[in-house]
């Protein structure tokens, strides 16, 4: 089983409140977002292996450290989860970017993809799947699956709120992927919306409505 992390820092949790707030307009919710997914690339890199090599200071050579060549792709949930790329690829500049394009249906709350573009090593990289909202895991577990089905093997789950409903069906549909989360809310509504979350992502971060 897959394990869950909530990222407890407290600048996280500060911007999380400011981000549900109803009152906060557009550009600071994009702003918002953005360091958010800062902060959280900050803690799901934690682990990256390191390598030694030597750099000539000023004053001598010192054995330093390098990230060990890993390579990393960030996988954006279109299109709520364009808003957390930028903030990412400010610390893990050299990332490269796929795209999987879902839209759930307002009906029936099921994803339905139309668009998927990755890059062409994809079974080599290391990937993040991200989107602010994991409500009932249908969106993640589709656009995990289709990473799947196109040779991905090691991905992790980065959301900034999800339902216990959503992290439940990814663990079961997907027990080899870790999830990360600014926090975990209690439920989700009639419509399928986190409760108390945030609203709608995608409309909040793009001025729609
Ligand atoms: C939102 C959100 C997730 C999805 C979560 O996207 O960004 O992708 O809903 O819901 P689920 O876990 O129940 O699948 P939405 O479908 O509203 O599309 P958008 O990003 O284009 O606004
Ligand atoms: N998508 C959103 O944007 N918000 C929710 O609360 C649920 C799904």
């Amino acid at each position: 089983m897959s394990t869950v992390h909530v990222l407890e820092h407290p600048l996280i949790q500060h911007k999380i409140t400011y981000i549900r707030d109803v009152t906060t307009g557009t550009k600071e919710f994009r702003e918002l977002v953005d360091e958010v997914a800062a902060l959280m690339a900050f803690e799901i890199t934690r682990e990256l292996p390191l390598q030694e090599v030597t750099v000539k200071t000023p004053v001598s050579e010192a054995k330093a450290y390098t990230i060990a060549g890993k390579k990393l792709g960030l996988v954006p949930i279109l299109r709520a989860g364009l808003g957390m790329v930028d903030g990412i690829l400010k610390l893990i500049p050299a990332a490269k970017v796929g795209h999987v394009g879902l839209y759930r249906d307002p009906e029936t709350l099921q994803p339905v993809e139309y668009y998927v573009k990755l890059p062409s090593d994809v079974e080599e990289r290391e990937l993040i799947v991200i989107d602010p909202m994991l409500a009932t895991g249908g969106s993640a577990v589709a656009a995990i699956d289709s990473l799947k089905k196109r040779g991905a093997q090691n991905i992790k789950l980065m959301c900034l709120i999800a339902a216990p409903e959503g992290v439940q069906m990814v663990q079961e549909a997907h027990p080899d992927v870790d999830i990360y989360l600014g926090a975990q809310d209690e439920y989700l509504n009639e419509k399928g919306y986190i409760v108390p979350g945030l609203g709608d992502a995608g409309d909040r971060l793009f001025g729609t409505k």
